[in-house]
């Protein structure tokens, strides 16, 4: 009942909620407002160490059925940072994400709007490739999510872009649509910061279906428009 009298910003509001960690309604420590921006090496050390924790994760169906760990690409200290969906056959061959197909899409999608790939951060939600390039089931999103999260943490960038549902999932929960989540900026806490944060469509599912291009073009243009006011270095 209650749920039907809520507006469409309550319920971003209650699935922002479910996304804080525990530890941040409960931290007992003081907030403390004058943390350092942290060194190249000291973000790199926790970049190896979070790539370490991963490939300790054990009984992963992705993990065992793929070649190779895909876990990062482009500039550590962009203040962009991008989020697929988890690696197809290229980038498990190669190691990298975004590399075949979608990734070729990616790169001129970022083009249009002035931005060099290389410049931005590449990640994904899960980073073994699912077998015959299936979407990863909700338990498999559910057990990369934290591990996504610190990765977020890490790379600490300005303008965090989602592309298309698994992201979306992994991040806001399985309650939004995509289709009414996509283009407008939404707020994500992650360890007591907030991330200013666009949802997508993936290239890959614009490559299924060239009809969608419209709104994703929409979007890449407010997210350039983002770029400007803040006068992100891009
Ligand atoms: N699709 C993704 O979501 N990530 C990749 O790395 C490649 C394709």
């Amino acid at each position: 009942m209650i749920d039907n009298n809520k507006n469409q910003k309550d319920k971003i509001n209650d699935e922002l909620i479910k996304s804080y960690e525990i530890g941040y309604i409960f931290e007992n420590k003081p907030i403390n407002r004058f943390k350092t921006k942290p060194t190249l090496e000291e973000k790199l050390e926790k970049l190896d160490n979070l790539k370490e924790s991963i490939k300790m994760v054990e009984d992963c169906n992705l993990k065992s059925n793929s070649k190779n760990i895909v876990f990062n690409d482009g500039d550590i200290n962009s203040p962009l940072m991008i989020v697929g969906e988890g690696p197809g056959q290229k980038e498990d061959e190669m190691g990298k994400p975004f590399v075949g197909d979608a990734g070729q899409l990616l790169d001129k999608m970022f083009k249009a709007i002035n931005i060099n790939r290389h410049k931005t951060y590449i990640t994904n939600v899960v980073n073994y490739r699912p077998p015959n390039n299936r979407k990863p089931e909700p338990q498999e999103i559910n057990r990369y999510s934290k591990f996504l999260r610190e990765h977020i943490s890490i790379i600490d960038p300005k303008i965090l872009i989602l592309m298309g549902s698994t992201a979306m999932e992994s991040l806001f929960g399985s309650k939004l649509k995509i289709s009414k989540a996509r283009g407008s900026w939404k707020e994500l806490i992650i360890n007591n910061k907030t991330y200013l944060t666009m949802i997508t469509f993936h290239p890959a599912y614009l490559l299924r279906q060239a009809d969608q291009k419209k709104y994703s073009w929409s979007d890449l243009k407010e997210i350039r428009k983002k770029i400007d006011q803040l006068k992100l270095n891009l």
